[in-house]
């Protein structure tokens, strides 16, 4: 009766369905300065944490001495991990089993981790407490390189692990080693390249933090936290602490910006919730940005070897990779799949590669503990940065347009459901229609006339022309592939339409700035006819909200906005025995015009009934076979993820005096399926693209040889400002997902995962003449400058 949306119409018939560019609902308190965020939290008596940070990377901590810290007025207590203990606390379990300290309880691992916590009546007076706790270290040396840490002398890490004499975590292996091998003997022409994907950082603006609020007449524990999954973090409260699920209650409140960096749980959180158990007042700790940067989750950080076996045509045979990715002090990379390196599996990208073979290993390093999918899916950046780059040194081993060696490799359209050779099923594609239109929007010919011209003039800049032709894998996920402390991955909606014919919709997935309080109210009104401005949607609160696994690698669409179109067809249905009653006709002749929002007598048109009628006599006139009321919830596990994918071009010009490379032009052509509302997308690709754009130009946390965090605020980490962003295209085609609902697939993610090897093989490309294969990330002047004068290329 009805198929659901058309993938290329443009919907909403003027209530604000699928299609239609709705302003964010959210937007007004944002901009009338009415968020309300962790640290607007204010209680009765609250009280604030500051953490003492060891200053060494590597060292034993000998003793704590309390006194002087004590004694500063306004002090109510200094916690230590001794006292943590008593309360089972001075550990936590991390999302990839590994046991973490929630203050150091023997040895420091990383600079800046946790160990002693002063808890204040105010902030300042907390922090001045800190610096008079007095701490003893034995230091040790430290290795912050995943590579030494694996040489046969290097410093242990973990000596806190039974029997562990090595920096080693753990290999890993994925794909068909045999055929991979027999590939690249086949092969007319292999290439092979190394490259290093940097440790980077989230860095949202608002940083983490809580109030924790231990409530001892009704014994529950109340957490206001900067949480992308505030369910799954009420679990692992309740599992953590003992205290029963019932009685905790998380709430996420406006939370600005997340980005993988709220997934974790990190000491802070625990050692807030035990100080206002313990004390019984209310207490807060917000962290500040050096913290964030140097000791909350990184990302990235693998260094990854390329392989590629290929006919003389430029037909690939064969991949093969071989990676080694630092975690850090802990196994805490918070990546949900049954893959220890989550998404890098779909390392062969969007080409029909018939061998594939990937070894990874991991290892400890004394630095900060991460992994975090930073504004991805689970390392599929990774995996998107690598097969990118090689497709582009391949193009010119083999002198061929890097262009039309994507288009000969690509999976065609007609082999959708397509089974990957390491074993995924991609949904739907159709990637020579986005790079067609690609090379004409930017005028592809033109750009390498241009280039030419500059070359044959000796010109002082460069032009180089870069692509990224990427699939991504988004909406974790089927609850068999993914799990969060063995919760598995549905998420959840629940509908309630009230008698005047408007609707609460509450959701599992947690907005930080995506705009779900529109998309998702785009969703409903979409499937009930119902005005978008008669739909509020909540989220963030464990105590109302059904039970989700929460907003990261753009699972959000993809499962939750899944849960909201099939809990509105479940309103739908009931609402059509109801427009039966009142039309007094059989169920059977009544259908759902979606055009007009209304049910309808077949056959007779002008006899209907609108949807808000339909919920007044919900509960007014019900008929015998329903119960009164209008609503209905629904838990949705995905049958498979959904696989977006893009066509970006990303022309610079690249200054051989300076080294300075300037994007002169960036085009991002994304396909999310059908769309809810692009002017969100919009929005997401823009965000998404300054991320990339920053990975690829700026950023990178470094550390020098005993640990200490060279890059560890905004002085050093450098974030982009809209000085360093350029201009900005961007573009769509729509493939619908045929397995989801409403045929939409996720976007929030695709353009930090798609831009940077764009970027790289932009430069590269300007310098490809002269034999320039690989630059390394991020691609400062100083770095690119060298790279020019080594290829001759410097004025
Ligand atoms: O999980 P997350 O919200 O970060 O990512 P997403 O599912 O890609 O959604 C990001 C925003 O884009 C949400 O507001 C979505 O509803 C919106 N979107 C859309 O309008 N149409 C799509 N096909 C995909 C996302």
């Amino acid at each position: 009766e009805d198929g659901g949306p058309d993938p290329e119409a443009h919907h909403g018939h003027g209530r604000g369905g699928m299609g239609q560019e709705v302003k964010r609902k959210e937007d007004r308190r944002f901009i009338t300065g009415r968020g309300n965020y962790v640290d607007d939290i204010k209680k009765d008596g609250m009280l604030h944490c500051h953490v003492v940070r060891s200053p060494h990377a590597h060292a034993y901590v000998k003793s704590i001495n309390k006194e002087r810290a004590l004694n500063v007025d306004g002090v109510v207590a200094v916690l230590t991990a001794e006292d943590l203990a008593e309360y089972d606390l001075a550990t936590m379990p991390t999302l990839m089993d590994d046991t973490q300290d929630v203050l150091v309880q023997d040895k420091v691992k990383f600079q800046s981790q946790e160990v002693a916590a002063v808890i204040a009546t105010d902030r300042y007076i907390a922090k001045d407490g800190a610096d008079k706790v007095e701490v003893k270290y034995e230091t040790l040396d430290a290795v912050v390189d995943a590579r030494k840490a694996l040489e046969p002398d290097a410093p242990l890490v973990r000596d806190d692990i039974e029997d562990n004499d090595s920096n080693h975590i753990f290999t890993w292996e994925t794909g068909d080693k045999e055929a991979t091998e027999k590939a690249f003997e086949d092969a007319d022409v292999t290439v092979e390249q190394d490259m290093y994907y940097q440790r980077i950082h989230p860095a949202p603006i608002e940083t983490c933090g809580c109030v924790a609020d231990w409530d001892t007449a009704n014994e529950k524990m109340t957490v206001h936290l900067t949480s992308q999954a505030p369910h799954a973090h009420r679990t692992l409260f309740s599992m953590v602490s003992g205290i029963p699920e019932h009685k905790v209650r998380i709430v996420s409140p406006d939370v600005g910006g997340g980005f993988g960096n709220k997934v974790p749980i990190y000491p802070g959180y625990v050692i807030a919730a035990a100080a206002s158990y313990v004390i019984g007042q209310p207490v807060k700790w917000v962290e500040e940005r050096s913290e964030n940067i140097q000791t909350t989750h990184f990302a990235r950080d693998y260094e990854m070897t390329g392989r590629v076996a290929a006919t003389k045509d430029g037909i690939i045979q064969g991949i093969d990779v071989d990676v080694l990715a630092d975690h850090g002090a802990y196994n805490a990379a918070a990546q949900p799949s049954k893959f220890p390196a989550g998404f890098f599996k779909i390392f062969t990208g969007s080409y029909d590669v018939p061998a594939a073979y990937c070894k990874l290993d991991a290892a400890y390093t004394n630095t900060a503990p991460g992994g975090i999918a930073y504004r991805c899916s689970f390392r599929v950046t990774e995996a998107v940065y690598l097969i990118e780059r090689m497709v582009k040194v391949l193009s010119q081993e083999l002198d061929m347009d890097p262009a039309e060696i994507r288009r000969k490799n690509f999976i065609p359209k007609e082999a959708f459901p397509y089974e990957s050779a390491t074993g995924w099923t991609y949904d739907s594609g159709d990637y020579e229609r986005a790079l067609d239109k690609a090379l004409d929007a930017v005028d592809y010919d033109g750009l390498r006339e241009e280039q030419q011209r500059r070359l044959d003039a000796d010109d002082d800049k460069l032009l180089g022309i870069g692509f990224s032709t990427f699939t991504e894998i988004v909406g974790a996920g089927p609850g068999k592939q993914c799990d969060i402390a063995g919760v598995e991955m549905f998420d959840s909606a629940e509908i309630r339409v009230h008698p005047t014919g408007n609707a609460t919709v509450r959701i599992g997935v947690q907005t930080q700035g995506q705009g779900h309080e529109t998309t998702f109210a785009q969703i409903v009104a979409e499937e009930l006819g119902l005005d978008v401005e008669d739909i509020t949607v909540e989220h963030g609160d464990t105590d109302t909200d059904p039970y989700g696994l929460g907003t990261y690698a753009s699972r959000s669409t993809p499962v939750g906005g899944a849960a909201t179109a099939v809990a509105a067809r479940k309103v739908r249905e009931k609402a059509k025995s109801i427009a039966a009653n009142e039309l007094e006709v059989a169920e059977e002749d009544i259908v759902w015009d979606r055009s007009s929002g209304a049910f309808q007598v077949k056959g007779a048109p002008d006899r209907g009934v609108t949807m808000k009628e339909v919920a007044f006599a919900s509960y007014t006139n019900s008929p015998a076979n329903e119960e009164p009321g209008l609503e209905a919830v629904d838990y949705y596990d995905p049958p498979n993820m959904t696989f977006p994918f893009g066509a970006y071009v990303c022309v610079v010009e690249v200054d051989r005096e300076t080294g300075e490379v300037d994007i002169r032009k960036f085009y991002a052509l994304d396909d999310c399926g059908n769309r809810i509302n692009p002017m969100v997308i919009e929005g997401q690709v823009h965000g998404g693209l300054a991320q990339g754009i920053a990975t690829a130009m700026l950023e990178e946390v470094t550390f020098d040889d005993n640990g200490n965090v060279t890059a560890g605020d905004f002085m050093n980490y450098l974030l982009p400002t809209a000085m360093e962003i350029p201009h900005m295209d961007t573009d769509y085609t729509v493939t619908p997902s045929p397995h989801h609902p409403i045929g939409a697939k996720g976007v929030g993610e695709s353009p930090t995962v798609g831009s940077p090897p764009a970027i790289v093989n932009a430069v590269v490309d300007a310098m490809a003449h002269a034999g320039v294969r690989h630059i390394d990330m991020p691609m400062t002047p100083d770095r690119v400058w060298s790279v020019l004068n080594e290829a001759g290329l410097t004025l």
